[in-house]
């Protein structure tokens, strides 16, 4: 069957048996991708599916960072982005030559903390990643000999942790154009109108938006809260993407802002995935020894954060 007659979701359920391949998936992307997912979760979540599955083919439903940190801890196994253009400006907003530029200006006195939405070649330049689900952990477990603190690209999310972990941060100039947009009237709009609602936004927003939600989470966070506290109007600032998903799951939520669109997200279709199930096609390669490099600040988050769980 071809075109618009193919049942694309029969298709790549059976594709991904046949190849014993597995779909991960952001809980950004649109609704209908969703349901061909074997995981969907936040950046955290993510990168553990991926470092811990045995399939042998992983298609990451998200975008570019996500399918490079997905190689980059399971370097053994094809990893496919499920669309080539999609990537995350955020990302984009820093490159390797800034940060090494940043240590020269210290003698090297500096300690590089990234945002896992950034590229390999930055990765392989820091220290340590953290991802807006495990952040503040994150910043916690750096010995608190280290002076100098680097946090790149995100000055949202850094100016967050900063505030909450009382540990000084020096601030890179990046944002993520969704979630600068929205504005703290916003909440205050939501307030007026509704004395029942509890409003919880992503830690990429202005901080100024920050202190006025009752709380920031990861969008896993979110999904988690979502389903433990039923007796609030929730409304979560952030992507819609995962209202749909709460709301599919039969959960009573909304956006404070139904047009913070990610585009990248969203480029992503079922007949994208279909393909690149089928011709294999948009793996992500890497050289092996930016991958070796970038791994480091990589699994010595996932230690910072599992050490927590530990205790
Ligand atoms: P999460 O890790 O919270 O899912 O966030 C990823 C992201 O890109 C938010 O814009
Ligand atoms: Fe990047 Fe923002 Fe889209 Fe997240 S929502 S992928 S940070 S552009």
């Amino acid at each position: 069957v071809f075109g618009d007659e193919m049942n694309f979701k029969e298709e790549i359920l059976r594709l991904k048996k046949e190849k014993n391949a597995v779909i991960l998936c952001h809980n950004y992307i649109n609704r209908d991708v969703q349901e061909v997912a074997d995981y969907l979760g936040d950046s955290y979540g993510l990168s553990v599916k991926a470092k811990e599955t045995e399939a042998d083919i992983i298609v990451f439903a998200g975008v570019r960072f996500m399918a490079e940190t997905a190689k980059i801890l399971n370097p053994s196994k094809k990893v496919i982005l499920s669309n080539i253009e999609a990537g995350c400006p955020m990302a984009d907003m820093v490159n390797a030559q800034d940060i090494i530029n940043e240590k020269k200006k210290t003698d090297d006195d500096l300690y590089v903390a990234t945002y896992v939405n950034s590229s390999a070649e930055v990765k392989a330049e820091s220290d340590v990643c953290l991802t807006s689900g495990n952040a503040l952990k994150v910043i916690k477990n750096i010995p608190s000999s280290v002076k100098n603190i680097l946090f790149v690209p995100d000055k949202n999310l850094g100016r967050y942790v900063e505030k909450i972990s009382g540990r000084s941060l020096i601030l890179w100039d990046g944002y993520c154009c969704v979630h600068q947009d929205l504005k703290p009237e916003q909440i205050d709009k939501i307030r007026a109108k509704d004395s029942n609602a509890l409003i919880i936004v992503h830690p990429e927003c202005r901080l100024d938006v920050i202190e006025k939600a009752d709380m920031a989470l990861s969008t896993a966070g979110m999904a988690k809260f979502v389903r433990e506290n039923q007796d609030k109007n929730i409304y979560l600032g952030t992507e819609p993407g995962i209202v749909a998903r709460m709301i599919a799951e039969g959960y009573d939520v909304r956006p404070v802002d139904e047009n913070m669109i990610c585009k990248n997200m969203k480029k992503t279709t079922l007949q994208d995935i279909y393909y690149d199930l089928l011709e294999e096609r948009n793996q992500i390669v890497l050289p092996a020894e930016l991958m070796n490099k970038a791994r480091n600040s990589l699994e010595k988050m996932i230690e910072f954060t599992e050490l927590d769980k530990q205790i």
